[in-house]
């Protein structure tokens, strides 16, 4: 488990470095990131390159001790790039071009902008790849940040027609799968094929769906371009990885970009980034109101890590962890070091393999003012610094800790194309894929179950559960895998909108649901949206506190023989007909759940499923404490102001406020 931190040397004087760099030596940091924001200065004038004070901070850092993670500048071209090449600066869903003097300002797809990129990665890398303290390399900065995932210029145009012909081979086989006979959008040439925004109405999505598709692989083809620019140079022993970000943003297909890094990483930040989506991920629901007021939402935070590790089924490293207070929540509350350290255990717990703490000192200038480091801008400790002194005596635990994988028995499938495609079409106002599947997790992490958050291809075998929010796009072969899955041994179950669609968007002319029928043993005989306020009354074998349905139901009838109704609707339109149904297959059985769940609901099923399955509960435990077990050990970790109690093996044992205890080892 090491520790680190994101480093500015070109915001602070040269006279510094040195200090700076025996300072966080002495406070137990072996990493540090430097040089992603840095291309004004290591490129001053086109063409004319200044490596100097870079190999001096280089110089300085890793003759106090530390090893260097190189980022790679394109996050933020200089100004004589997006000035001199205007059409490098991306363009907007609303058509509009965005404007220098900020960072990522820059379309993936334009030539020019990638030849500028390949040279400055590959002059980078041939610089510094040979210096024994460059342990590693970080491509770009957050890809997508503040709104620009999707380009629409010009350049992604064509991009976008060769990536379409490379899809479809003939405009026959596109106007097919887009439907574009509906209010005469048929193609008779490729140039006519634009993105599709500012149409006069709603955009075909179909259509939109494959911009989505397009935009997230030039991301993939751009990180692609920048590791072939660093290949020749690259010491083996050097890694290459990306910083994403968490739930609030999904415009990107993360485990599509990691297949090609070493390792993935994320950037934590628990009180900032829950701000933007907590709304979507709880609609109508409440949050538990049992945390502490500057612990951000264990919930959403866990559901990143989870989702981290999920990218490519290994560990990964935090890039960025937050500190202390930042400057881009809605309230950006003050947070004492036990969070710090709360946050540090519950990355580790989670898989992290290490922690890299942004940024060393606060900002004196530009946006980040207002964004706590680990020293205040007066380069007195602030509260992160505390919390890394305080864990200094705990690195013997992080370490062993870190030594082993996460153990989880059931698995949460997570599909960025069929958030997409409901996003486009929710055609209920709150509902969302993102808020389903982050419903089931809520109810794994409440229950003290591990789960593992993993792409439709991921190897199942080794799950006694899995739970697929909704299977709503076809995909090619999957049928077939969930079933060999099932008849091998495991539970599987599949949520509303499965198998409604296929691989391009249009509706399935089987009946629902679709290519899923032969394995749950069901059909969808009807569905419908359920205004707020409109509930059906659901009863059967399996008793529910809140037994009713509500946001969207789908009601089912038996097409195999040994299907069972555990729940059946009571009232309205669907009265009689089936809601949960289960069928034992082979050695496993598969379930259809066919409303959309409470939290509450997904708790109590979710214990049902878990129990039948033989998924094993880490610990009973109150609202706030959480529970994650690797390497052999249980974490407990408590993000409430109060002591907390769970019970492990009949016995209660109990965390401090904002603290974590480590249980045993097998
Ligand atoms: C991240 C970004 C960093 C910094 C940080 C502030 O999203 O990668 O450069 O802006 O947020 O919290
Ligand atoms: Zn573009």
């Amino acid at each position: 488990m090491q520790f680190g931190v994101c480093y500015y040397p070109e915001h602070w004087p040269e006279a510094r470095w040195a200090e700076d760099a025996r300072r966080m030596r002495a406070l137990g940091l072996s990493i540090v990131r430097i040089a992603e924001f840095a291309w004004s200065r290591i490129e001053p004038q086109e063409g004319r390159f200044a490596w100097e004070w870079l190999d001096r901070a280089v110089a300085t850092l890793s003759a106090a001790g530390l090893k260097i993670v190189l980022g790679t500048p394109t996050a933020a071209p200089p100004a004589w790039l997006s000035r001199g090449y205007p059409d490098t600066l991306p363009v907007d869903e609303q058509g509009r071009r965005r404007n220098f003097g900020s960072r990522r300002h820059y379309c993936p797809n334009h030539p020019a902008y990638r030849r500028f990129s390949r040279r400055i990665v590959s002059l980078m890398a041939a610089h510094f790849a040979a210096h024994p303290a460059v342990v590693g390399w970080q491509i770009d900065n957050e890809f997508g940040g503040g709104g620009t995932a999707r380009c629409y210029c010009e350049h992604c145009a064509d991009a976008f027609r060769r990536w379409l012909q490379a899809r479809y081979g003939t405009l026959e086989a596109l106007n097919q799968a887009w439907g574009t006979v509906f209010w005469s959008q048929e193609y008779s040439a490729w140039e006519q094929i634009g993105p599709p925004i500012l149409t006069g109405s709603a955009a075909n999505p179909s259509h939109t769906l494959d911009y989505y598709r397009f935009a997230s692989d030039s991301w993939v083809d751009y990180q692609q371009m920048q590791l072939e620019a660093l290949g020749p140079h690259r010491r083996a022993d050097q890694f290459a990885t990306h910083n994403g970000m968490g739930l609030f943003f999904t415009a990107l297909d993360y485990f599509r970009l990691a297949a090609a890094l070493d390792f993935a990483s994320l950037d934590n930040y628990p009180t900032a980034g829950p701000d933007r989506i907590r709304g979507e991920l709880y609609g109508d629901e409440t949050p538990l109101a049992v945390y502490a007021p500057d612990v951000g939402d264990p919930a959403i935070t866990g559901f990143e890590l989870d989702l981290a590790r999920g990218w490519k089924d290994a560990p990964f490293w935090i890039m960025e962890q937050q500190p202390g207070h930042v400057n881009w929540g809605w309230y950006n509350p003050g947070v004492p070091p036990e969070t710090v350290r709360l946050w540090t255990w519950q990355a580790a717990a989670a898989g992290a393999e290490a922690v890299v703490f942004f940024r060393w000192r606060a900002a004196l200038f530009a946006q980040e003012q207002y964004h706590a480091g680990l020293l205040k801008h007066d380069a007195s400790p602030d509260v992160g610094f505390r919390a890394l002194e305080r864990m200094a005596g705990e690195r013997q635990q992080l370490e062993r800790l870190a030594s082993g994988p996460v153990q989880a028995q059931a698995a949460l499938l997570f599909d960025y194309e069929d958030l997409w495609a409901l996003q486009l079409q929710p055609h209920r106002r709150g509902f969302s894929y993102l808020r389903l599947a982050f419903t089931w997790y809520r109810a794994f992490q409440r229950l003290g179950i591990p789960v593992d958050i993993r792409p439709y291809d991921a190897e199942l075998s080794r799950y006694r559960l899995v739970l697929a929010p909704s299977l709503h796009l076809g995909h090619a072969g999957l049928a077939a895998r969930l079933e060999a899955y099932v008849q091998g041994g495991g539970a599987l179950l599949a949520g509303v909108r499965s198998g409604f669609k296929t691989p391009s968007n249009l509706v399935t002319e089987q009946p629902l649901p679709g290519e899923y029928t032969g394995l749950f043993g069901v059909h969808v005989q009807a569905w419908q949206a359920l205004p707020p306020g409109v509930a059906l009354r659901l009863e059967g074998d399996l008793p529910l506190a809140q037994a009713e349905a509500s946001l969207w139901a789908e009601s089912l009838a038996a097409q195999a023989p040994g299907v069972e109704f555990p729940l059946r609707y009571a009232s309205g339109a669907f009265e009689a007909q089936g809601a949960l149904s289960v069928r034992p297959l082979g050695k496993g059985s598969c379930s259809y759940l066919g409303w959309h769940p409470s939290f509450g609901q997904a708790v109590e099923l979710l214990g049902w499923l878990a129990e039948r399955a033989g998924v094993a509960r880490l610990a009973e435990l109150p609202p706030g404490l959480i529970a994650q077990r690797r390497a052999g050990q249980t974490v407990l970790l408590n993000f409430s102001a109060d002591p907390l109690s769970a019970v492990v093996s009949g016995a209660a044992v109990e965390v401090e406020p904002r603290g974590v205890r480590l249980l045993g080892e097998d």
